[in-house]
């Protein structure tokens, strides 16, 4: 018997990022919003906790304990005393290492797909408490759709989205580490007061009305000069989607991948077309917003 979780990838449409805490987390105000590029996870009762991975970049996903889904398997099975003793199975489809959350959605999903396996009786607040300690961003690859993260982002609020957007993401040649980029964050505001981190009514708005016009004008990363400054060549990937015809360009999360929101579908495949026969970028992908999280399949 396995168990299969369908997880998607997301854009953070708002990433505002405040001071450094004591923690060494920064407080954030993080729109999540899911898109349409899914991870499946597959787990399957074994002798031992093991993991593979299939898909582009599946070279590159580390295989080990550092992995969050054996992390997450082995965190459920502790809490509820048994055995981690099952094959995890990465069917990859999110771009790897690119913020786009492709790492924590496999945590959330072998989340997922272990508890119904093991039947544990787990509730979806324990579920959530489990993400959070797998990482700030695992707790919304769980609730899919739109959500507002606060704190270091893990505690959300899930929020309506009132119709589809059209998105395409431009896959950069090997990836940025989401620490550097938080480091480099620290060090481009050294002596700046930076102020607390708060989500825009604005934003919040397009989100809720499905205006893509309104929302390609509230779309803001504040980890983007940070991931410019360590990655200087994204600026060409933005500007060959922008003149592509995207409503909005930015940085996804905390890089390399590049978004761009288009008006619609033709658009946004025109986007793509035209980002990957650019040298600006290694692929381009297109997806469509909001997303369900994780599902069992
Ligand atoms: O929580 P997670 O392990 O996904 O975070 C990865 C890294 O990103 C952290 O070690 C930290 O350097 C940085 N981070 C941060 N503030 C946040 C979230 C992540 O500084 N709110």
């Amino acid at each position: 018997m396995s168990v299969t979780v369908r997880v998607p990838a997301k854009v953070n449409v708002q990433l505002a990022v405040g001071g450094v805490r004591d923690d060494g987390y920064h407080d954030l105000a993080n729109v999540f919003l899911a898109v349409g590029l899914y991870d499946e996870i597959t787990v399957t009762p074994a002798e031992s906790l093991t993991v593979t991975c299939t898909g582009p970049g599946a070279d590159q996903v580390p295989l080990d304990r550092t992995n969050l889904a054996a992390r997450a398997a082995e965190l459920l099975a502790a809490r509820y005393g048994i055995d981690p003793a099952v094959h995890v199975h990465i069917d990859k489809d999110i771009p790897v290492a690119g913020g786009m959350a492709g790492g924590s959605a496999d945590g959330a999903g072998a989340l997922l797909a272990c508890d119904a396996l093991w039947s544990t009786g787990a509730s979806r607040e324990e579920l959530l408490g489990i993400c959070a300690e797998l990482g700030s961003d695992v707790p919304f690859s769980l609730v899919g759709g739109a959500a507002l993260g606060t704190g270091r982002g893990e505690r959300l609020t899930e929020l309506p989205v009132g119709g589809a957007f059209h998105w395409v993401f431009a896959v950069a040649e090997g990836g940025l580490s989401t620490p550097a980029v938080y480091r480099e964050f620290d060090r481009l505001n050294e002596g700046v007061d930076v102020p607390v981190p708060v989500a825009s009514p604005l934003l919040l708005d397009a989100l809720r009305t499905g205006d893509a016009g309104a929302l390609a004008g509230a779309l803001v990363n504040d980890l983007q000069p940070a991931a410019l400054s360590l990655r200087p060549s994204l600026a060409d990937t933005l500007r060959t989607g922008t003149d592509a015809g995207a409503l909005a360009a930015l940085v996804s999360g905390s890089g390399p991948t590049t978004a761009f929101l288009a008006k619609d579908a033709e658009s946004a495949a025109r986007i793509s077309e035209v980002l990957i026969a650019s040298s600006t970028c290694r692929t381009a992908r297109v997806a469509e917003a909001p997303a369900r999280g994780a599902t069992i399949l």
